[in-house]
């Protein structure tokens, strides 16, 4: 487990994942009986991190020798979870070794690295998997449910929203790391969070067909965690348009510099023919056709009419697992008896591009449309860039 000491790395793969399955008993595999136990080491520069982490946890291994932990058989997995920045290195290095792999998003910083990536993966024959941990919130898993019953007749559009209010770091400490701002060192929303909305629309909507987004950078001058001040060189606000297959059409606000009036830090309205729905993180409100009003637009009367009342709570009807956890089990079953998993390296280049694209868009002032991308795929970022040149585009500053 390789940048367990981070945020992501520690808390969701290491404390909700490796040591929950652990603790469990370890992965029942398909036969209901069966339990696979997991045994991490820890990968990491500072010893002294690792060291106490793992007397923390009560965890055996750990070394800040990748190398030496690579060439060892007992490990059969490599696990990525360092700054977006460091990953494509250490993931071929992994490759090389032949063990299986499971990352972090985004896999790598270019669409062509992680292009790469997912075709040395496939020349090696490794398994190789993607998290898509939002495609496993309760929320989502739930309008899952919707979409899969005909709930919505014909689905028209995804409204969403994503953000907080992240701190500058000046007079309250930044709740993330200070390098999600600076471009220079893998940061921005957009690289953040496109890959994340690629996976959740393609999964549950359609495949992103195209791309039209704003990139901005509101707040230029941030404070890192040692209290020095530094240029915010990465934007931290990003509004886009995606048409996706089938002819549903998403927007998605997403802001690390907005103050939150929702029921939750995401939320997605969709509109079909016959309902609509609202989902977050966990909660799932829904308004079929036969329970719609009928508002009528009247500029000179105060509107009494309870519009949140309208709308009813979905029921999880089952119990919900960390979304981080689930997938490391199917990960394992992948490994272990050859389990379907559809989140590959090849999945998670397909959000670099979206990214990367998203990022041109803004740019260039203009909408982008995406190919379909296969391990053949004659596509490096030149030439998707060479025809966003082609194009007349209007002189456009991109992020401010
Ligand atoms: N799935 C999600 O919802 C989600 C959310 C946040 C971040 N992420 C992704 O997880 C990854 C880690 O993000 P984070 O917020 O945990 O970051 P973090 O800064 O908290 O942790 C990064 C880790 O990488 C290590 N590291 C930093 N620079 C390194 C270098 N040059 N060489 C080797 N190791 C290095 C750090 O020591 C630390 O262990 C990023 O790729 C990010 O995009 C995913």
């Amino acid at each position: 487990m390789n940048g367990v000491s981070g945020r992501m790395g520690y808390r969701q793969h290491l404390v909700r994942s490796i040591l929950a399955i652990r603790e469990q008993g370890g992965v029942l595999l398909a036969d209901g009986e069966t339990r696979v136990q997991v045994e991490p080491i820890l990968v990491g520069r500072s010893e002294k991190k690792l060291a106490d982490l793992a007397a923390k946890h009560g965890i055996e291994h750990y070394t800040t020798d990748l190398d030496e932990a690579l060439a060892d058989d007992r490990w059969q997995i490599y696990a990525d979870f360092l700054v977006t920045k460091a990953r494509a290195v250490a993931i071929k290095k992994a490759i090389a070794a032949g063990k299986a792999i499971y990352t972090e998003k985004p896999t790598a910083e270019s669409f062509e690295e992680a292009l790469e990536l997912a075709r040395l993966a496939d020349e090696a024959g490794i398994k190789n998997g993607v998290v898509h941990d939002k495609l496993y919130l309760p929320g989502l898993q739930k309008l899952k449910r919707l979409i899969d019953s005909g709930f919505f007749g014909r689905i028209l559009s995804v409204r969403g929203e994503f953000g907080y209010w992240v701190f500058e770091g000046d007079w309250q400490p930044a709740q993330r790391p200070s390098w999600n701002y600076r471009s220079e060192d893998g940061g921005g929303i957009i690289v953040d969070m496109f890959p994340h909305w690629n996976y959740v629309l393609e999964n549950l909507f359609g495949r992103v067909e195209s791309v039209y987004a704003k990139a901005v950078t509101e707040i230029p001058e941030r404070v890192d965690e040692r209290g020095e001040a530094y240029p915010a060189t990465a934007d931290d606000a990003a509004y886009a348009i995606f048409e996706l297959e089938g002819g549903v059409v998403a927007q998605l606000n997403s802001s690390w510099t907005t103050r939150v009036n929702r029921d939750e830090l995401v939320e997605f309205q969709v509109d079909g023919t016959h309902g609509s729905a609202v989902v977050g993180l966990f909660g799932c409100k829904i308004q079929p056709r036969n329970a719609t009003p009928k508002p009528v637009w009247n500029p000179d009367l105060a509107d009494d009419h309870d519009y949140a009342g309208d709308w009813i709570e979905s029921p999880g009807n089952r119990e919900f697992e960390n979304g981080f956890k689930t997938q490391w089990e199917e990960f394992i079953r992948h490994v272990v008896e050859d389990a379907p998993n559809e989140f590959d390296f090849l999945a998670g280049a397909r959000g670099v591009l979206l990214a990367e694209q998203g990022l041109a868009s803004s740019r260039e002032g203009r909408r982008i449309e995406l190919p379909v991308v296969t391990l053949g795929s004659d596509l490096s970022t030149a030439d998707v860039a060479a025809d966003v040149a082609t194009t007349e585009a209007p002189a456009f500053a991109g992020a401010r």
